[in-house]
């Protein structure tokens, strides 16, 4: 089902070479942190480049409950006008984040601090999936959760009047949590660490900083800790928001599996704790380049220009870059399948509470169109042989999952038949212009009725 309520239907048929320039969204994680430090700063901050995906918008309406006011101008730049860390307002209704995983826990531990209460809810993927991971570091600064058993929303985080600062070692390899607390740290008095072993995406400490926060990291035995001195007043900014590795890494994907093809994606943010697939799909032996590489808006950039690479080979893939590359599994596999040899991918359990469980919904998908995978909790593997070696033809369950939903479309640009998704529909929450761009490109996607 889509978050409408009304699956949609999509396919992939076998097309002929992509090619021309792929023009992505913005980066998901950095829109969304962009809005929440906006709200929490004092004055208005202006960003261009947002991602206009559902998960995004929801992160903004939920601002407005908060007591901000965000207004996009008929350009496309957004504005923010922030009320100030600790000055959020008691939202008079339920805060539905959608399908969004990051926007949720991340306004949570924003909210936590603040003496208010608020209930949070989600749709069907995003109300059962943990959150006992961010409200358990958020109770060490006072705040109370009610949700519902194992911890899933609907539920209702009740503020700390009096917060403490809190050091907290994150237990799984998670932005998402090690953000929570930072934005909980904000208004705690005092400072607060938060010590990650592996390294996981840094923009929020990257954005802190750029807000005015007096933020430190240290490379230590222990891991990277994080240490940030509370009740700052932030600083608006201007903001020109990247466009987002995840979604470049379909067309790309695309590019590299489908014979002929010669696709350029301009812009893409290539921060270290984002970039691993790209690594690895070199490391396959992809035709993949970076060029005119620069840096905008303190995150390093670079065009990429993806070929038909028809000898690509199976590796393992390091586990300790899995936090690096953790969205993109899902279509790695699918570039995996296309490869000759077994792509084996290890530590990766954190893959089964993401939107879907995706190893479940990939090796599922994958098995129905001809392509053998093996799997353990933390781990699987994918056995590829060639080039036009899958055979294709199955209708997938995307589970509510944008990304599965896009990695089996992908893979239906290169299969002997078509590939179905059941429920397209996630695609909206974030690359709601993935349908034009891929058959802009050369891609023969369509929605068959009923
Ligand atoms: C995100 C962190 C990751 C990622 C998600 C976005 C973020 O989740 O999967 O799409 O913006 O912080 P986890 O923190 O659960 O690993």
């Amino acid at each position: 089902m889509s978050s409408h309520g009304t699956p949609i239907p999509m396919m992939s048929a076998p097309c002929g070479a992509l090619s021309g320039v792929a023009d992505v969204p913005g980066d998901k994680s950095i829109s969304h942190r962009s809005i929440i430090l906006g709200a929490m700063a004092v004055g208005e901050t202006r960003i261009t480049g947002l991602l206009e995906g559902e998960d995004v918008l929801d992160t903004a309406r939920a601002m407005r409950a908060f007591g901000a006011e965000v207004e996009r101008d008929g350009d496309g730049t957004w504005h923010v006008h922030g009320v100030g860390v600790g000055g959020f307002a008691e939202p008079d209704q339920v805060i539905d984040c959608g399908n969004s995983g990051t926007g949720v826990r991340l306004i949570m531990g924003a909210m936590a601090t603040c003496p208010i209460s608020a209930t949070f809810t989600g749709d069907a993927s995003l109300n059962k999936r943990p959150m006992a991971r961010v409200t358990d570091p958020l109770a060490l600064f006072g705040a109370r959760a009610v949700g519902r058993a194992g911890g899933r929303l609907p539920m209702t985080i009740v503020g700390a009047a009096q917060p403490v600062p809190v050091r907290y070692d994150v237990p799984m390899p998670s932005a998402q949590v090690k953000s929570a607390v930072l934005l909980a740290g904000l208004n705690a008095p005092g400072k607060t660490v938060v010590i990650e072993k592996e390294a996981t995406r840094d923009h929020s400490e990257r954005m802190l900083a750029g807000f005015g926060a007096e933020i430190t990291t240290e490379e230590t035995e222990e891991g990277r800790v994080i240490t940030l001195t509370g009740q700052p007043e932030l600083q608006p900014q201007v903001i020109a928001v990247p466009r987002d590795p995840s979604s470049a890494a379909f067309p790309v994907c695309a590019a590299l599996i489908v014979p002929g093809s010669d696709v350029l994606v301009p812009g893409i943010g290539l921060n270290p704790t984002r970039a691993g697939l790209f690594t690895t799909l070199r490391e396959m032996g992809a035709d993949l380049t970076y060029e005119n590489e620069r840096q905008e808006g303190g995150e390093p950039v670079a065009d990429l220009r993806a070929r038909f690479s028809p000898d690509m080979k199976g590796i393992d893939v390091p586990p300790e870059r899995a936090a690096s590359m953790i969205d993109e599994y899902p279509v790695l596999s699918v570039v995996a399948s296309f490869a000759s040899g077994i792509t084996m991918m290890r530590g990766v359990k954190e893959l089964r509470v993401k939107e879907s469980d995706r190893i479940d919904a990939m090796a599922t998908g994958l098995r129905a169109n001809g392509v053998d995978v093996e799997e353990g909790e933390d781990w699987w593997s994918v056995t590829g042989h060639g080039p036009g070696s899958v055979a294709g033809g199955a209708t997938c369950a995307s589970h509510l999952d944008h990304r599965i939903a896009m990695s089996f479309m992908v893979m239906g640009m290169a299969t002997q038949h078509p590939v179905s998704v059941d429920d397209g529909g996630p695609i909206a929450t974030s690359f709601p212009i993935f349908e034009p761009l891929m058959q802009r490109l050369g891609a023969a996607l369509s929605r068959p009725q009923g």
